[in-house]
């Protein structure tokens, strides 16, 4: 489930034997585990290692690398450019490593950059956005269509110590078609024209497909199941200050339980010319449900 690369460089060309172990485990609902790529804050970068440069209402503070635009932050002025330039040059070497690691994933599309300065374990949450409970990823606003698929590159940027602490404890969970058989037969389907409301209104940003309401009724039902929370089978990862690791968070299971002080990229890939597409969740759906989502 964790496949662990030695590779310390954000920079390729990698082996052909390292690409395609990469691209396969990830198709296959692997966590890539880089334990040797750290990325390194430089010179006064470190005092960015503050919980109070979130605005305390969004989950994370994210960058709109197209726009510049920065939201979720309580930082103006110098402090908010210092930011925004640190969270840059970690997106635009995330996406450099990805297309590196990845050549076959050609069209890869860099979405939003995000840091989570604050502790997951301290923060109070709805059921609905609580990331310390099981779930995979499914953007309200965002839809994928035609199960285009999302991709997330994290770093975990908190200061070494001592004591080994200072990691992000992550639990994962089954394989996505073991999820989907428990959970597809029992949704319900989305009230009809409300998918094409919300695009009429600008709620999404385009209309959503049988696929997306199908992805966010899963991420609802599994959080809503505390049986499910507390009987599925789950592994415990945990990756230590220092290190990387990238997973299809539409497809693993995953849960995060502590830890500050994160990075994360988030890809676009079409799920057409993907190695194995027919291991992307929308063929997976379609398959147990007989039904063509998009
Ligand atoms: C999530 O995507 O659920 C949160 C992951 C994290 O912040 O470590
Ligand atoms: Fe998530």
């Amino acid at each position: 489930m964790l496949e662990s690369f030695d590779i310390n460089s954000w920079t390729g060309p990698f082996p052909a034997e390292t690409r395609a172990r990469a691209q396969g485990a990830l198709e296959r609902g692997g966590v890539l585990y880089f334990p040797k790529l750290a990325f390194a804050l430089l010179g006064r970068e470190s005092e960015l290692r503050d919980a109070r440069l979130s605005d305390g209402k969004a989950k994370n503070i994210s960058l709109d690398h197209g726009t510049g635009k920065l939201q979720g932050t309580s930082a103006s002025g110098e402090r908010a450019a210092l930011l925004a330039a640190m969270m840059e040059r970690f997106g635009a070497g995330a996406t450099v490593f990805v297309r590196d690691l990845l050549p076959n994933y050609a069209g890869i599309e860099r979405a939003r950059t995000s840091y989570r300065p604050v502790e997951v374990k301290d923060r109070a949450y709805s059921k609905l956005h609580d990331d310390r409970l099981l779930h995979i990823d499914a953007f309200p606003s965002r839809p994928m269509k035609d199960g285009r698929r999302i991709l997330r590159f994290f770093a975990n940027i908190a200061p070494p110590q001592p004591d080994g602490g200072g990691s992000r404890h992550w639990h994962v969970g089954e394989p996505f078609e073991n999820f989907a058989k428990a959970f597809a037969p029992h949704i319900k389907p989305h009230f009809p024209g409300k998918s094409w409301l919300w695009d009429k209104l600008g709620v999404t940003r385009g209309r959503r497909s049988a696929y997306d309401e199908m992805m966010l009724s899963l991420h609802d039902a599994a959080k809503q199941d505390a049986s499910y929370q507390k009987n599925s089978p789950q592994t415990a990862m945990a990756f230590p200050p220092g290190s990387c690791w990238l997973v299809y968070t539409d497809q693993v299971l995953h849960a995060a339980l502590g830890g500050e002080f994160a990075l994360e990229q988030t890809f676009h890939f079409d799920a057409a010319r993907m190695g194995e597409p027919e291991r992307a969740p929308i063929r997976v759906l379609e398959r147990l449900t007989g039904r063509t989502l998009a």
